[in-house]
Parts: structure tokens; sequence; C-alpha cells
């Protein structure tokens, strides 16, 4: 019997065509592709005084993302028990401990009733995921933020072109985290990206992104040292 895959990945011409491009340049670290990569991210999600920094990963992104928001040992993250293990994995890196919240029926997110009665002077950080694209409680999330003096950090990993009230999810709010990696909507085979409202924060991120080299990032970006091509 003939199987039906759930998905196959769609690596097109195009795709293949950017992969050679890429090598062609020779310049095999983070360059000007990445650079590009930000600014279309930037301009597909429509973005106004909000920047993107891309990572190696979705997990880096959400692990950056709560040092850039300077949580550490003895913090408290919220985060649903209904989640990848990566954003409780990005919250112990940092030293802070997970605190799990039950999720609602309707949306499969964040209870925020329940994640009221889970908030302590230890609390620092909501993080909420839009599971499978399907947005959570996101104004009771800020609602609760607002109160508590919270930070919100939104786990957008599947919510890549979702979209409420006509406005992108990761166009507004605090920070926004995305993945790009192999099943998620599109692809970098590993790859994330940070959304920010700061340039003191963007440049935060883009020491902590590259082992606290910072001051190279403009010139990584103009990709100018060029690979020799050796000939067989
Ligand atoms: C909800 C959620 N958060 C975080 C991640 C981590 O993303 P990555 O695999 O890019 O590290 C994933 C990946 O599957 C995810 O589904």
């Amino acid at each position: 019997m003939e199987k039906i895959p759930v998905f196959a990945p769609h690596i097109h011409i195009d795709t293949l065509k950017h992969l050679t491009d890429a090598l062609n340049i020779g310049w095999l670290g983070m360059g000007a592709i990445t650079k590009e990569f930000e600014e279309r991210i930037a301009t597909f999600l429509g973005l106004d005084n909000r920047y993107v920094v891309a990572t190696n990963t979705g997990t880096s992104a959400l692990h950056l993302a709560l040092r850039v928001a300077g949580i550490g040992p003895g913090d408290e993250v919220i985060t649903p028990s209904f989640n990848y293990v990566a954003d409780h994995q990005a919250i112990r890196m940092t030293g802070a401990n997970v605190v799990m919240c039950d999720i609602r029926d309707d949306n499969l997110g964040i209870d925020c009733e329940k994640a009221e009665l889970l908030i302590t002077e230890k609390t620092k950080v909501i993080i909420p995921l839009h599971f499978a694209g399907i947005p959570c409680d996101q104004t009771g999330v800020y609602q609760l933020a607002e109160k508590y003096g919270l930070r919100v950090i939104e786990d957008a990993m599947h919510a890549f072109g979702t979209t409420i009230n006509k406005r992108k999810m990761g166009s507004y709010g605090d920070i926004t985290c995305f993945s790009f990696d192999p099943v998620k909507i599109i692809t970098s085979i590993d790859g994330g990206c940070v959304v920010v409202n700061s340039l003191e924060e963007v440049q935060r991120l883009h020491r902590m992104r590259l082992l606290g080299v910072d001051k190279d990032t403009t010139e990584r970006y103009k990709n100018q040292v060029r690979h020799v091509f050796l000939e067989t």
C-alpha cells in the first residue's frame, strides 16, 4: 500500500540555487546572507522600530532572549507545561527555575488565570507558546506582564506568518522568538531568530550569539574575506 507522508520538505530548485550561491561566495561564516535573511524577515513581518537577530537555533533564540532580559540564577520563568523541552532547557541554562503552568482547552496556550496564581516576587518572565501557530491568550499574557512588571518572551516557533487582527506575530509586543528547524514553517535546516524593540538589546544579542564578538558584526556582514577555490 502506498504511504502518504504527513509532510515532505519543500526543497526546490531555488533552495538549491541559494545554497550553491552561498557556497560560491566563499565566505563560510555568518555574513551578508545572514544580514539579508534578517532584513527579509523584518520586511515579511512588517517591523517598525523592531529588530531581528538571527541565531543558530530556536533554542538559542530563547536562551539569548532570556539573557538579554537579565534572567539568571534564582529567577522564575512561567511557561506552559504543554511545551517543547527546549523552553525548559533554555530557562535552566540561565540558572533560572521553570514554573510550569496549565494550558487552556480552547487554544492549547497558557491559562492566564492559573499563571497569575504562580507569580511570586522571583517571577521575571512569562514565555507563552503559540502552539501549532494558534495564538494563545496574548492579551491576557501582556495584561499580567503589565500588572506584575514582567518581561514577555513569546515562543512563536510554530507561528511564523500567523496573523492576528492583520498584524503578524512578532511585529509587536516584547520579545519574540522563531525557529527555522526542519519541521517549522520555513527552514534553514537549523536556525532561529529573536525580535526585540531596542538597538541596545540588538547589540547585546550580537555579542552573545558569537562568543562575545560584536565589533565584527558589520565587517562580517560585508563578506570581505574570500575563499580561494582550488582546482583539482
Ligand atoms: C515550541 C518549541 N519551542 C522551541 C523549539 C526549539 O527550536 P529549535 O529546534 O530551532 O532549537 C521548538 C522546536 O521544535 C518548539 O517546537
